[in-house]
């Protein structure tokens, strides 16, 4: 049901490997520090979407850590090598192709690398139409501190996902789906795996804002793409600051991510969000056009 390849010098095209054996050394960096670095693209319609961005901040991600990686023609041809073999195995409507690369045992190994792929989770695409309930989680740092902390490495994708899980996990028991975390000062950052977009309407305008990259957070590739695709269709665009005020007033708030495209905020800490349907039908519809 789910494939594995490899990047492997010794095979330019990818190495396929059995995803239900054992692989990587128990003393690999990347396995016991989380220090490495992924990606998570949606595979769809014979299409993986934003393959460039992926790529292009999975290198970025990479160099932020000093970590070595493969050229992105090794990532397309073991992409292509994974995906032709998940296909040839009956495949899925949607698929997760998730790009790994984790630091080696030493410093001077060369990193471990390897691709997935796998069905999407049906909960996500439930929850595009059903809409989620979110807790807001102060992640404990001022909005500021990305510029003067450069070794916290915040805006890269690193595989040190454990206050990410912690969050959902958090959520989850009080009773919510969702996160999105604020700073010590007060401003709305990004969910632990998606992008926070707010919606206003002014008259015939309708505006997309999202919060200020400059806050540490993830730059979203789901996000960049329906910013474009909203351009092109007469939205205006804005980027933060936002507050939760700022979320309260809007006409709509959504977790925008790869793999889960465009799900609607219903509420946050319990009380609910306006929904507007048109817009939300609108930007659905731009979010399902992205390649
Ligand atoms: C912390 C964080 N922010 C934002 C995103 C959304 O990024 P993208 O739209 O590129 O999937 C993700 C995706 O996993 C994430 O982990």
């Amino acid at each position: 049901m789910s494939s594995l390849v490899f990047l492997d010098p010794a095979y330019p095209a990818g190495r396929i490997a059995d995803i239900d054996a054992p692989h990587l050394p128990v003393t690999l960096q990347g396995v016991n520090r989380g220090d490495g670095v992924f990606e998570s693209l949606l595979y769809t319609r014979n299409t993986v979407r934003k393959l460039d961005a992926h790529l292009a901040r999975l290198q970025e991600s990479a160099a932020a850590c000093a970590l070595t990686i493969p050229d992105e023609l090794s990532w397309r041809a073991a992409i292509d090598t994974a995906i032709a073999d998940f296909d040839a195995d009956g495949g899925a409507d949607e698929a997760v192709v998730k790009l790994v690369a984790a630091r080696g045992v030493a410093d001077s190994d060369p990193a471990w690398c390897w691709i997935t792929v796998s069905p999407a989770p049906a909960l996500g695409r439930e929850q595009r139409a059903s809409g989620i309930d979110v807790l807001l989680l102060d992640r404990g740092y001022d909005s500021k501190l990305a510029d003067r902390a450069p070794w916290l490495l915040m805006g890269a994708k690193t595989l040190s996902y454990a206050v990410n899980m912690a969050a959902l996990r958090y959520a989850h028991q009080h009773g919510a789906h969702d996160v999105i975390f604020t700073s010590a000062d007060g401003m709305v950052l990004e969910g632990p795996t998606s992008t926070v977009l707010v919606a206003q309407r002014d008259g015939d305008t309708k505006r997309l804002i999202t919060p200020l990259l400059e806050t540490g957070i993830l730059p979203g590739t789901t996000q960049a793409a329906i910013f474009a695709a909203a351009e092109q269709a007469g939205w205006e665009l804005g980027y933060g600051p936002l507050q939760p005020s700022d979320l309260y007033q809007s006409y709509g708030v959504w977790l925008v991510s790869s793999v889960r495209l465009l799900t609607p905020v219903r509420s946050l800490d319990a009380k609910p969000l306006h929904f507007d349907a048109e817009l939300h039908e609108e930007l659905s519809e731009l979010s399902q056009s992205i390649r």
